[in-house]
């Protein structure tokens, strides 16, 4: 009886560990290629959205980005034996900062710069990941002819 007490509790504390360990109310986990193939998406989105002087919808998009990021922290804090919490926050935290302050302030030439940087920051750290066979850099059409990326005009 004793014995069975001991399991009981012991089963418990692990079932506490795994908890801890995995995202509360989640049961399926992204991989790191996914999330960052939903990071493509938004970036090529942004590009239209502020190109466009659509800055509700880059700021929208800026979030995403930094949602998705949060996620490969959360998810794949060390990917492959690579920091990837570490490096995301190194390269992506000032180009983050400069693309929110140049949208905040819609102002285009500052957006650009912005977004070319934290384009320049996506492929450090592809290279630093042993990855920097993977290029990415500004779209050139918009990948997406469901979407309009003008303004709505009210
Ligand atoms: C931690 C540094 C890091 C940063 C910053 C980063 N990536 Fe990645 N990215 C990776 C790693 C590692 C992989 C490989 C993932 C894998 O093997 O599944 C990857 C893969 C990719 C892929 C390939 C996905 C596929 O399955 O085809 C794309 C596209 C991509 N990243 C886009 C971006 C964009 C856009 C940015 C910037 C907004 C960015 N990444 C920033 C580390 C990074």
């Amino acid at each position: 009886m004793r014995f069975i007490a001991l399991a009981v509790s012991a089963l418990t504390i692990s079932c506490a560990v795994e908890a801890a360990t995995t995202p509360a109310g989640t049961s399926y986990t992204p991989g790191l290629g996914e999330i960052m193939s939903a990071t493509q998406m938004r970036h090529a989105k942004i590009w239209f959205a502020g190109k466009a002087g659509n800055w509700e919808l880059a700021h929208y998009e800026l979030d995403e980005i930094r949602e998705g990021l949060d996620d490969a922290v959360t998810f794949h804090p060390v990917f492959k034996n690579v920091p990837v919490s570490a490096m995301l926050d190194q390269f992506t935290a000032q180009p983050l900062a400069d693309l929110d302050a140049a949208v905040a302030a819609k102002d285009r030439t500052g957006f650009r710069k912005a977004y070319d940087s934290l384009t320049g920051a996506c492929n450090a750290c592809h290279q630093a990941a042993g990855h920097g066979f993977i290029v990415i850099k500004r779209p050139g059409a918009a990948p997406f002819s469901n979407q309009a990326f003008t303004p709505k005009t009210r």
